[in-house]
């Protein structure tokens, strides 16, 4: 039987059009040899509608993107466009991650062949670890609640029993699925946070070791962030899964980024129990918004994580397995800096000309 799947697509600002289309050409490709097909519904979110209508995002939008069972986002926002508390106002992380209970933010860190690391003597899968980012509270809940005077400034940190039990079993879930580390092959966890520090993150600490014990197959073992930055730069092919508090995993997943040829290579899943949404990490890059200059592997890859989500991992596979092939071949090339050599629309082309 041929299912169809119901997928809002927000295409975002800024480079966010030109990867999305990217992504949805390659989707349009697998989709022709798949059993399965998908009934895209396009809507607009981000800075351009929050500057349009004072919101980034509208109700029915939302009710979509709930709805829909997944949604492809393409990156969002604009520096100029800010709330009236100053920070940014086109992002959606802070609607949409709360909204569908999305709390594991699941970011796959791996080298590809072709692909120049900024670290020396790097091969295609010497790193390849995933940092399951917890997405719903930590320092991140104060989002829009934080409280400033003239002379004082507070943020408060917010760490639940729940939210940090199912954010660790989501992690270890993952594990189970993977094949280890690539300098051992051992499938193990880590714990990232500053327990020696601040009791919040002893207490994320203490529920990860918890969960721990529903998984005797599988390493769990905890360091301390700044340890974790150093060693993800020395000794990355040392990790397999880390699991972490929502500000930890946003920063060390970007310095993961850096490692395998910047964040143009970094795709993502926002994934709760029953929703889920889908985007590349990092932000909509205006300055070379519309030149066909961007990177779009990130979407194409975020687009393969979405369809693992929906039950089609085969065929998000066959996607992984032809940017493996282009960037191989030096059909899509990176330069160490992370800029896309060749234009976007023939990298993602190039994509679609490999796919088995
Ligand atoms: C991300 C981004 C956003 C976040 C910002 C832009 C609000 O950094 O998704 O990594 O951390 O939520
Ligand atoms: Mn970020």
């Amino acid at each position: 039987m041929s299912h169809r799947y119901s997928v809002v697509v927000l295409p975002g600002d800024g480079i966010g059009p030109e990867l999305t289309a990217a992504a949805v050409a390659v989707l349009e490709a697998v989709q022709k040899t798949a059993d399965f097909s998908l009934a895209l519904d396009w809507h607009m979110a981000g800075a351009a509608v929050y500057r349009d209508t004072g919101r980034a995002m509208s109700d029915d939008t939302l009710a979509a993107c709930r709805a829909a069972q997944a949604t492809l986002k393409g990156p969002v926002g604009h520096p100029d466009v800010r709330g009236p508390d100053g920070t940014e106002a086109g992002v959606l992380g802070g609607i949409l991650r709360p909204a569908l209970d999305a709390y594991a933010n699941v970011r796959p860190i791996r080298l590809y062949p072709g692909v120049t690391s900024a670290l020396a003597n790097r091969t295609a899968g010497s790193i390849d670890y995933v940092v399951v980012r917890e997405n719903t509270e930590g320092l991140y809940a104060s989002r829009g609640r934080g409280f400033v005077t003239a002379d004082v400034a507070l943020d408060t940190m917010v760490m639940t029993r729940q939210g940090c039990e199912r954010v660790a079993r989501r992690a270890f879930t993952l594990c189970r699925m993977r094949d280890g580390a690539p300098d051992d092959r051992r499938r193990r966890v880590t714990c990232v946070d500053k327990a020696n520090v601040l009791r919040g993150f002893a207490f994320f600490r203490e529920a990860f070791l918890g969960v721990a014990k529903e998984f005797p197959d599988v390493e769990a073992e905890c360091l301390y962030a700044d340890a974790t930055a150093a060693r993800l730069v020395q000794d990355p092919g040392h990790f397999d899964v880390l699991v972490m508090e929502n500000f930890l995993g946003d920063i060390l997943s970007d310095l993961g980024g850096g490692t395998i040829g910047g964040l143009g290579m970094c795709p993502s899943g926002n994934i709760g129990d029953r929703a889920a949404y889908f985007e590349p990490i990092h932000g909509s890059a205006p300055d070379i918004a519309g030149k066909d200059r961007a990177n779009p592997i990130s979407m194409i890859l975020t687009a393969a994580m979405m369809l693992d989500w929906l039950g089609e991992s085969a065929t998000g596979s066959r996607i992984r397995a032809a940017v493996h092939a282009a960037l191989g071949e030096g059909a899509v090339r990176i330069r160490p800096d992370g800029a896309l050599v060749d234009g976007t629309r023939a990298a993602a082309r190039a994509v679609v000309e490999r796919l088995g």
